[in-house]
């Protein structure tokens, strides 16, 4: 099923419950990290609305290194523990920030990012990616945002290890 057609104006509990049983419908059976990456950050870019970037980081050789993505170019490696993402990957805890010029640390990669959500992908007890979404707008990300994200991640964690 690669055809998907989610309708972004619906309330968002089922928005984001269509949202996560699509990424889920596009990475079944696919065993590669990198193609299943790809089309959930291309998804996302879709029908998430108000959004400037969206994609991965990937946990590689204890840092963070650019994965797939749909935005403006982007910064490559992020040491895990700086940042907002640094600091989802060292925490393995969603970091949802209203605004980013009030993070200690945000690295900017876009002077157009207001807010930021960056969710941690753990797989077999260990983070081995991060999800991470920027709006040009100031707190854009609500905690039912965070909470169908989330959902979204657990339904296709153990496909992008
Ligand atoms: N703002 C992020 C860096 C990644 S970009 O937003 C794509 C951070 O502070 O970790």
């Amino acid at each position: 099923m690669l055809d998907v057609t989610i309708d972004s104006n619906q309330p968002v509990d089922g928005f984001y419950a269509e949202l996560a049983s699509s990424a889920a419908a596009l990475v079944d059976g696919e065993p590669d990290a990198i193609a299943n990456m790809a089309n959930i950050a291309a998804l996302i870019w879709q029908y998430v609305p108000d959004i400037n970037w969206a994609g991965f980081y990937r946990v590689v050789d204890d840092e963070l290194v650019l994965g797939p993505f749909q935005g403006k170019t982007a910064c490559i490696r992020i040491a895990i523990g700086a940042g907002v993402c640094g600091t989802a990957a060292a925490t393995a805890a969603v970091q949802r920030v209203a605004d980013v010029h009030a993070f200690p640390g945000h690295i900017a990669c876009d002077a157009e990012s207001r807010s930021e959500l960056v969710i941690p992908i753990i797989s077999q007890g260990r983070v081995i990616a991060v999800l991470d979404l920027d709006s040009p707008l100031p707190d854009r990300f609500r905690a039912e945002d965070e909470a169908g994200l989330c959902r979204l991640v657990a339904a296709i964690s153990d496909s992008l290890g």
